[in-house]
């Protein structure tokens, strides 16, 4: 088994930041905290039912009760709520937070000096899974907190929170599969630590996460199918075609319902994922978070080389309404992310896809 630590986060971290000689390291503080509510989350899911975290139902003891957006709290989603609090709120270097498991932001307490960063984040994704042991993860983005909310130290309100995904810092998540890795953003590309429980360290084994611009895989939960708008399900029906269809190639395709999975399983080999926007309750636009669900990975896609989108926008674009806001999201291979795109703006057959029009076409 390994025992070299090889390049630790950390080392990572101090690297990155000698690039800018005026950072005041506080941000590396704050992502190594992080990265500990990662490892003790790790342990913890490691358990499996031997952890009397785990269950079906919210125990009272617990806190546990629904959450704001009217799903049930399971025990883990409010201690892994908790850890991410404990490790963070104390290091002076977050003006606030919030998350999936808590309806208003959390204030940093009169014990606690305020710092400059906002931390948003989903504690366990992939919830639903944790009773059949599959793969989960924690995710979270780094915004900077508005001028004056640094210069005073006030409370922070939801509003603070309603930044553009351009305007995030870093991002990344933790997937807490057979191994457990922290792929991490801070916007110069896209790196992988694997945790090394030898040393307690995640150890750099990814250096440069690229997505492959093609795929032939696509996830999408197609049991919605007669709720999806029409460029969704003509790009699901040209994939299902396979070879003898426009596309030309056949597809396979992925569901895991846990979307940190399905994005790892993208940076590392590909794909494309899509939970859209769809008609069954036009209150209900999408169903995964913008703040603390699409917009980090969304990062992650677009500094991989990938792309991520709500089908009529580029998902970084948004400017979110609402802390808990819900959106279309579709991301993976860019040239596949383009083509639903397109299908968006135009569902009518395009040019391209023409026999007339194609490689090997007239027009050609
Ligand atoms: P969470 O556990 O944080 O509520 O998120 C679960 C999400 C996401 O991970 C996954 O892609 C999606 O829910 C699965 O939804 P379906 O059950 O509709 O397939
Ligand atoms: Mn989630
Ligand atoms: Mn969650």
């Amino acid at each position: 088994m390994p025992f070299s630590q090889g390049r630790t986060l950390t080392r990572y971290l101090i690297e990155e930041r000698r690039r800018f000689p005026e950072a005041s390291g506080d941000l590396n503080a704050l992502l190594l905290d992080v990265s500990i509510a990662c490892k003790t989350i790790a342990r913890i899911v490691s358990f499996g039912q031997l952890s009397d975290t785990f269950g079906p139902a919210a125990k009272p003891d617990m806190g546990g009760s629904l959450n704001v957006q009217g799903e049930v709290q399971k025990p883990l989603d409010v201690l892994t709520n908790e850890i991410f609090i404990q490790v963070s709120e104390w290091n002076g270097h977050l003006a606030g937070m919030a998350s999936e498991e808590m309806e208003a932001p959390r204030q940093i307490g009169p014990n606690f000096k305020r710092g400059k960063y906002l931390l948003v984040f989903d504690p366990l994704d992939g919830s639903s899974n944790i009773d059949v042991n599959v793969s989960v993860g924690s995710i979270f983005s780094i915004l900077r907190a508005p001028q004056d909310v640094i210069d005073s130290g006030r409370d922070v309100t939801a509003a603070d929170f309603l930044q553009a995904g351009t305007r995030q810092v870093a991002a990344g998540y933790a997937i807490y599969g057979p191994a457990t890795m922290l792929v991490l953003t801070v916007g110069n590309g896209v790196v992988g630590f694997t945790l090394n429980h030898n040393v307690g360290e995640f150890v750099l084994t990814h250096a440069n996460i690229r997505v492959p611009e093609d795929t032939q895989e696509f996830a999408i939960n197609s049991s919605n199918s007669r709720f999806w708008e029409p460029p969704v399900k003509r790009s699901v029906d040209e994939c299902l075609a396979g070879q003898a269809g426009v596309r030309g190639k056949d597809f396979n395709m992925r569901w895991i319902a846990s979307m940190v999975a399905e994005a790892h399983r993208i940076l590392m080999r590909g794909g494309v994922f899509l939970y859209p926007r769809d008609m069954r309750d036009p209150a209900r636009p999408g169903r995964l978070r913008l703040l603390y669900e699409a917009n980090p990975i969304a990062f992650l896609m677009e500094q991989a080389g990938g792309g991520a989108s709500t089908g009529r926008q580029a998902m970084l674009g948004v400017e979110p309404t609402s802390l808990h806001q819900r959106i279309g999201l579709i991301f993976g291979s860019r040239k596949e992310v383009e083509r639903i795109e397109r299908y968006h703006q135009d569902t009518a057959p395009v040019a391209a896809e023409s026999p007339l029009f194609g490689s090997r076409g007239l027009f050609r």
